[in-house]
């Protein structure tokens, strides 16, 4: 049949006008039964579709991001509100992109256009999606998780954080760690590395160690995730793809130039800036291991001159208290540690960042860098040659306990409370100075 171009168009865009009815007019019989057959076809609610809580990360003073795990092929959701009953909540569109990304197995949710310091009420849903025609798409109702909380960082925001690494994906004892950190409170935990138990080798494995974590439903639900990578999370085959379950921190924290250090960190916290590093793999780039891959020769380099640049943000310049993070410690005071630039072994601290990142710290007055990697609590007090003080915490190990460190601002001081996990004890407590700024 000859289609007259013209009334055709005139009756598509009359059609599409009044989809909303329910019934197209005017077009072919194959295209109406189209239309029909989509419109008819159910969708069932796809109960259990949502195989986490949502997981916070990412947190940045007018942005927060959510993670979460689904069972099938769908697409995901997220609603903020500024009450717990949701009312004038806001769905989340995916701003800047032509069309709403998909997954069958995770979805990652940027909540943009928040304000600093504010508290937040959010859920997350996921509508599964069929083809009932070619590839005519269709949604299913959406399953919505529960209403959880969150608290954006920035300047007015609580001088409140914690801090844990070392988890490797020790299920049991990091349940006691996460129970830890909600007691307390804390509105953000920087997970400072080596999430993997050793490597990543599939998609599974990046989910189960970042978002469905046995026996710890929830943990970033109330409390959102700042990640640092360590070694081990740049070992395996699918370590490199991180960033299916983990999104780069905001532009606005790096000069164009820097545009691929997508994982360092700078914001406030109330009068605490909050600086993240990247020390890297724990041996030199012609490691054998490497295959010849490694670049973090130049990534440490990179990030000297963006740590540099930070500073000349006057949110981060003018902080009360600097605190910066690494995964590998930059300081040793054993002259027989092992330095990570040579081919024997393994790094027990990282110099070649030190060197680096060591002079900026102590030039712009940053009071405290906190470390893991060695699995053992450890501190190592400001000298006159480095004015910065090194906190290390522990991690799994017969020798050794695992530590949630509780930092805040307190009596005008910055206090660093160090907690045995195992044995839910105070192990010690740190106190710091506020900056001559
Ligand atoms: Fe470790
Ligand atoms: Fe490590």
């Amino acid at each position: 049949m000859k289609i007259d171009r013209r009334a055709f168009l005139k009756t598509s865009a009359l059609a599409a006008m009044t989809a909303h009815a329910g019934k197209a007019v005017a077009m072919l019989p194959s295209e109406q039964a189209a239309w029909d057959k989509w419109e008819s076809t159910a969708i069932p609610r796809p109960e259990g579709i949502l195989a986490s809580s949502p997981m916070l990360q990412c947190p940045a003073p007018d942005s927060m991001g959510v993670a979460f795990s689904v069972t099938a092929l769908s697409a995901g959701f997220a609603e903020v509100a500024d009450n717990p009953e949701m009312k004038g909540s806001r769905r989340i569109e995916a701003e800047g992109v032509p069309i709403m990304p998909t997954d069958e197995r995770v979805h990652l949710i940027r909540m943009t256009g928040l304000r600093p310091g504010t508290r937040y009420w959010y859920r997350v849903g996921a509508a599964s999606l069929a083809h009932p025609i070619g590839y005519w798409t269709k949604q299913s109702e959406i399953v919505w998780s529960a209403v959880h909380s969150f608290t954006t960082p920035g300047e007015s925001a609580p001088s409140h954080f914690a801090m844990m690494s070392d988890t490797h994906a020790e299920y049991g004892q990091m349940a006691r760690m996460t129970a830890k950190y909600r007691g307390l409170g804390a509105p953000f935990v920087v997970w400072n590395g080596d999430v993997a138990r050793s490597k990543m080798n599939d998609r599974n494995d990046l989910v189960r160690n970042f978002i469905e974590l046995p026996e710890n439903d929830g943990y970033a639900s109330d409390a959102a995730i700042v990640f640092n990578s360590g070694n081990h999370d740049y070992r395996g085959d699918y370590a490199w793809k991180l960033d299916e379950v983990i999104m780069p921190r905001p532009s606005s924290e790096r000069a164009g130039r820097f545009e691929h250090l997508m994982r360092n960190f700078a914001f406030r916290a109330g009068e605490i800036a909050l600086i993240g590093l990247d020390t890297g793999e724990d041996k030199p780039d012609r490691h054998p291991s490497f295959g010849g891959l490694a670049r973090f020769g130049r990534y440490r380099e990179l990030q000297a001159e963006w740590l540099k640049d930070q500073f000349n943000r006057p949110e981060i310049a003018k902080a009360p208290y600097i605190v910066a993070f690494v995964h590998i410690p930059i300081f040793d005071s054993d002259p027989n540690a092992n330095p990570g630039n040579v081919l024997e072994d393994y790094a027990e601290w990282q110099a070649d960042c030190a060197a680096l990142w060591g002079p900026t710290l102590a030039e712009n007055g940053v009071q405290l860098v906190m470390a893991g990697h060695t699995h053992k609590y450890r501190f190592d007090p400001a000298t006159a040659e480095r004015p910065w003080a090194q906190l290390v915490g522990g991690g799994r190990g017969e020798k050794t306990h695992q530590t949630v460190v509780d930092c805040r601002v307190d009596g005008g001081k910055l206090v660093a409370d160090v907690w045995n996990t195992d044995s839910d004890t105070l192990i010690a407590s740190h106190r710091f100075d506020p900056r001559a700024c």
